[in-house]
C-alpha cells in the first residue's frame, strides 16, 4: 500500500517513516521545500503523481506558544494546509488521516475525553488544528479520519522528555506545573497504530494516546526517577508550580486526557501506557539498556 506522508521531517513523521519501511508499506514523503503544503498546486501535482491510497498530514505548525502572536501563520499551515492536503486526496480517491491534538478540548472536564465530546479550544494553536479538522472532514469526500494525540515525544525533535533530561544535567533547580493532566505519548507507539489505522481503513474522529492521565509535575518526576541511575549527572532538584507561577502566553487546558476505548475496539488492544512508552523512548534515545 502505498502513503504519502506530509511532515515526514516531525517528530511523528520520523517515527512513522521508520516503522513504515520496517512494515514493508510503499512510503513517498517530500520535505517542505519539495511540497509546502500551504502551496495548493504544489500539494495537488505531487498527490496526482504519486496516487496514494492514504495520505497522512503530519505536517504542521507546533509553536503553542508563539501561535498566539502568529495566528495567521498557525492558520496557513494548521488548516489551509489541511485543505490542500484534504482537497488533493479527495481528487485522487485517497484516503487521508490528519494528526490533531487534545488542545482542541477546553479541558474543563475531569474524565478521560471521548470523541464525541464538544470540542472548544482555549489557545490560537487548539483553534487552527480544530479548523484544520473540521476543513479535512469537510474537504475529503467521506474519506478522512482525525486522530488526536497529546504531548507527544520521540527521537527526533524538542518535546519535554528530551527538554527535562537537559535540563536535569544543567540546572539546579527545574520547575514544573502540577495543576495541568495529559497523556504522554511516545511518537514510536503512535506510529505504529497509525499504520494500523491505515490498514484498518476507518473514518471519523478517533483519539490515540498513550494510557494513563499526569501531571506535567509527576511526569518530570518519573523522568528523572528514570534515568537517575543512567546519567549520573542528572542531579536537579524538581520544584512542583502553578499554572498562575509559569506564565506563558498560551493558556493550557487543566485536564485533557484523552479516552482510548475507540482506538482499542478499532485496533483490538489496548493503548501503550506512558510508563511503557517512557521506557521505549529512553531505550531509543540510548539513555538505557532494553536487557535490564
Ligand atoms: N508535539 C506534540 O506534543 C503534539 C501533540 C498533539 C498533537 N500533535 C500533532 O501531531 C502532528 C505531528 O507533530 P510533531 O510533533 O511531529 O510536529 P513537528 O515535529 O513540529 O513537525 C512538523 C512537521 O511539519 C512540517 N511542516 C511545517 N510547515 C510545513 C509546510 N508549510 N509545508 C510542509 N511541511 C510543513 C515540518 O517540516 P520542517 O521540518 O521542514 O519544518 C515538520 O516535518 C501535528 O499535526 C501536531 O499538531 C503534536
Amino acid at each position: 500500500m502505498k502513503i504519502l506522508i506530509f511532515g515526514g521531517s516531525g517528530q511523528l513523521g520520523h517515527e512513522l517513516i521508520k516503522r513504515g519501511f520496517d512494515l514493508n508499506f510503499e512510503l513517498v514523503s517530500p520535505v517542505q521545500s519539495e511540497v509546502d503544503v500551504t502551496n495548493p498546486a504544489q500539494v495537488l501535482s505531487f498527490t496526482k503523481r504519486i496516487k496514494p491510497s492514504v495520505v497522512i498530514n503530519c505536517a504542521a505548525y507546533t509553536a503553542v506558544d508563539k501561535a498566539e502572536s502568529e495566528r495567521e501563520e498557525a492558520f496557513h499551515i494548521n488548516c489551509e494546509g489541511a485543505k490542500n492536503v484534504a482537497i488533493a486526496a479527495a481528487k485522487t480517491n485517497a484516503r487521508v488521516i490528519y494528526i490533531s491534538t487534545d488542545y482542541v478540548f477546553p479541558g474543563e472536564v475531569r474524565r478521560p475525553l471521548l470523541e464525541t465530546d464538544a470540542p472548544h479550544p482555549i489557545n490560537v494553536y487548539g483553534e487552527s488544528k480544530l479548523a484544520g479538522e473540521l476543513v479535512t472532514l469537510d474537504q475529503a469526500g467521506g474519506k478522512a479520519l482525525i486522530v488526536r494525540t497529546s504531548s507527544l515525544f520521540g527521537k527526533k525533535g524538542i518535546n519535554f522528555v528530551a527538554t527535562m533530561i537537559r535540563l536535569f544535567q544543567t540546572q539546579k533547580v527545574v520547575k514544573v506545573v502540577s495543576d495541568q493532566q495529559m497523556c504522554p505519548t511516545w511518537a514510536g507507539w503512535l506510529a505504529e497504530v497509525l499504520l494500523d489505522l491505515v490498514r484498518i481503513n476507518t473514518t471519523g474522529i478517533v483519539h490515540a494516546s498513550c494510557k494513563g492521565a499526569i501531571s506535567w509535575y509527576d511526569f518530570a518526576s518519573a523522568i528523572l526517577e528514570s534515568i537517575q541511575p543512567h546519567v549520573p549527572e542528572a542531579r536537579a532538584v524538581l520544584e512542583a508550580v502553578t499554572t498562575s507561577e509559569f506564565a506563558r502566553p498560551a493558556k493550557r487546558p487543566v485536564y485533557s486526557a484523552l479516552d482510548g476505548t475507540k482506538l482499542a475496539g478499532l485496533i483490538g488492544r489496548p493503548a501503550m501506557t506512558w510508563e511503557e512508552g517512557l521506557r521505549s523512548y529512553l531505550i531509543d534515545i540510548e539513555i538505557m539498556d532494553s536487557t535490564k
